[in-house]
C-alpha cells in the first residue's frame, strides 16, 4: 500500500484563473469553499493529506517587475486560518500548511500548530521551509536573505526550539481536578530556556499540548543540507526528483540519513511529485496530454518566471536560443531545483530546456485510471518509495478526476488505504 497527498502549489491562492472548468474562480478568491470541497472530496478518496504551500513575496525577480505575478494572479493568502475550515467539513485527513521557519519566531510557530491541532482535533501538519527569495526576508525586516546552507542550519535549531516548547508540558500534567481545584500541575510544566545561536526561547508554553502533541512535520528539501534537516524531524518528506532511478536513489539516501539520525526508515514517509493526466480512455488521456505539453510550449514566459522564482535569477535576462546559462553556482534560491535544470540544460537552449521541463513530476502518468493505477504500481514497486503527491491544476473537475476516478481503482486492488484506523493525522500516516 502507498499514501496519496495532494500539493497546492501557491497555497491558500488562486487556481485555474482564466482556465476552462475553474468555475467561479474570479468570485471565489479569498473563499474557503474550494478548498473545503478539496478537502472532502480528498478525504472520500483516501487521502492522507493536502499540503499548502506558502511564500510571503509577491515575486518581481522576473524582470524586476511584478508584471507577471500579479497577470498569473500568484498570490497568496495565508494558509494557517484556512486549516480549521477544512477539518470542519472533514474527519480524517490531515492538513499540512506550510510556515518558514527563517520569519516565523519559535514561540509564535509552536503555539500557532499548538492551537491548530486542537481546533482539527489532532490533524495539522507543518511543511517546514527555509523560504528563499531575498524579498521575502525583507517583508520581514532583513537586509538579505540567508546563505543556502545556513537557513538549515537555522532550521534544525528552530525545530528543536519548536518541539521543545512542544514537550514544555508532560503528557500528565493537565489534571482538571475539580476536587482540589487544580487545573493542572505545576510540577510537570517546565520552562525550556533553550538558548542557540540564532533562536532562544524561555517557554513554557501557555497552551496544552494538543492530540498530537507533535504536529506532523512535512519537509521538502532536496539538497544534503535540506535532506539532512528532513531526516533529522520530517515525518513525511517529499520530492521532485525526476526519474524511478533518481526516486530509488532518494528513497535509499532519506533512509540512511534517518538511521543516521537514530530513527528508522518507516519514521519518515516519502512521497513522490506527480500530475496525472487521466483520461476515459488511454487514447484520450494521450490527446490531453499532449495538449498539455503544446499548451507549456507556448508559454516560454512562464517557465521562465517560474524559473526566475526558484533560483533568484531574472531568467528574462538571457537569450532564449542560447545555451543554458551556468546559474546553478549562483543561486541562493532551490538548489536542487536549479541543479536539475542545470544538468538537463547541457547541450541545450533555455528555450528547450523552459519548454520542456517542469518542476511538478517524478514521473509521466498519463492513461485511463487502470493504466495509470499499473504506473504507480510499478513505480513504487521499483523506488520503494511510501506514495505520491498530486500537484496537478486545482479545479473542481481536476480533483474529482482524481478523487473519484483514479482513486477507487487503487483502492480496489489494495494500493491504497480503505479507510482510517485512527484518530490523528500523525497515526494513520505512520500505520503502514
Ligand atoms: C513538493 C514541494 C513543496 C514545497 N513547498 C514549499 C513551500 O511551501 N514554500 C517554500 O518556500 N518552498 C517550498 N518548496 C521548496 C523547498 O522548500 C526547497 O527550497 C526546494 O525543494 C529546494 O531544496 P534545496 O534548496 O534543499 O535543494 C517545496 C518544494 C517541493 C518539492
Amino acid at each position: 500500500m502507498f499514501h496519496l497527498g495532494w500539493f497546492l502549489g501557491t497555497g491558500f491562492g488562486v487556481y485555474g484563473w482564466n482556465t476552462p472548468w475553474a468555475g467561479n474562480v474570479a468570485q471565489d478568491v479569498g473563499n474557503p469553499g474550494l478548498f473545503a470541497d478539496m478537502a472532502a472530496a480528498l478525504e472520500r478518496a483516501g487521502f492522507d493529506y493536502m499540503m499548502l504551500e506558502d511564500s510571503s513575496v509577491l515575486p518581481d525577480i522576473y524582470e524586476g517587475s511584478f508584471r507577471h505575478s500579479l497577470k498569473v494572479a500568484t498570490v497568496r493568502f495565508d494558509p494557517l486560518p484556512l486549516v480549521p475550515h477544512l477539518t470542519r467539513r472533514t474527519r480524517h485527513i490531515g492538513i499540512i500548511a506550510t510556515a518558514a521557519t527563517t520569519f516565523y519566531p519559535p514561540f509564535l510557530a509552536a503555539r500557532l500548530y499548538q492551537s491548530l491541532d486542537h481546533l482539527t482535533g489532532g490533524r495539522v501538519g507543518l511543511n517546514l521551509v527555509t523560504a528563499s527569495p531575498h524579498a521575502a526576508a525583507q517583508n520581514y525586516g532583513l537586509e538579505q536573505h540567508v546563505e543556502h546552507d545556513l537557513r538549515y542550519e537555522m532550521a534544525d535549531e528552530w525545530t528543536r526550539t519548536v518541539t521543545a516548547l512542544w514537550e514544555s508540558w508532560e503528557p500528565d500534567a493537565v489534571v482538571l481536578d475539580e476536587s482540589t481545584g487544580v487545573f493542572a500541575d505545576h510540577t510537570k510544566v517546565h520552562a525550556v530556556h533553550q538558548q542557540g545561536r540564532w533562536h532562544s526561547s524561555r517557554g513554557p508554553l501557555n497552551t496544552i499540548p494538543g492530540p498530537q502533541r507533535r504536529p506532523v512535520l512535512c519537509q521538502a528539501g532536496g539538497s544534503p543540507a535540506g535532506r539532512d534537516l528532513a531526516a533529522a524531524h520530517a515525518d513525511t518528506i517529499v520530492s521532485a526528483v525526476v526519474g524511478v532511478e533518481a526516486m530509488r536513489e532518494f528513497r535509499e539516501d532519506i533512509s540512511r540519513r534517518l538511521v543516521a539520525h537514530g530513527r528508522r526508515p518507516e519514521d519518515a514517509k516519502v512521497l513522490f511529485l506527480v500530475d496525472p493526466v487521466l483520461g476515459d480512455t488511454d487514447r484520450a488521456a494521450q490527446d490531453r496530454a499532449e495538449r498539455k505539453t503544446a499548451a507549456m510550449a507556448a508559454s516560454l514566459e512562464n517557465a521562465l518566471a517560474g524559473l526566475s522564482y526558484v533560483s533568484g535569477i531574472d531568467f528574462s535576462r538571457f537569450d532564449p536560443d542560447e545555451p543554458f546559462p551556468d546559474v546553478a553556482s549562483r543561486t541562493n534560491g532551490h538548489q536542487s531545483t536549479v541543479a536539475d535544470y542545470q544538468k538537463a540544460g547541457a547541450g541545450k537552449t533555455l528555450r528547450e530546456v523552459a519548454l520542456t521541463r517542469r518542476v511538478a513530476e517524478s514521473i509521466p502518468l498519463v492513461g485511463s485510471p487502470d493504466t495509470v493505477a499499473d504506473q504507480m504500481a510499478e513505480a513504487m514497486d521499483h523506488a520503494g518509495g511510501d506514495g505520491f503527491l498530486i500537484a496537478s491544476p486545482v479545479t473542481r473537475r481536476g480533483i474529482s478526476e482524481v478523487a473519484d476516478g483514479l482513486a477507487p481503482v487503487l483502492r480496489r486492488r489494495g494500493l491504497i488505504r480503505d479507510g482510517y484506523e485512527h484518530a490523528t493525522f500523525r497515526e494513520n500516516l505512520l500505520a503502514f
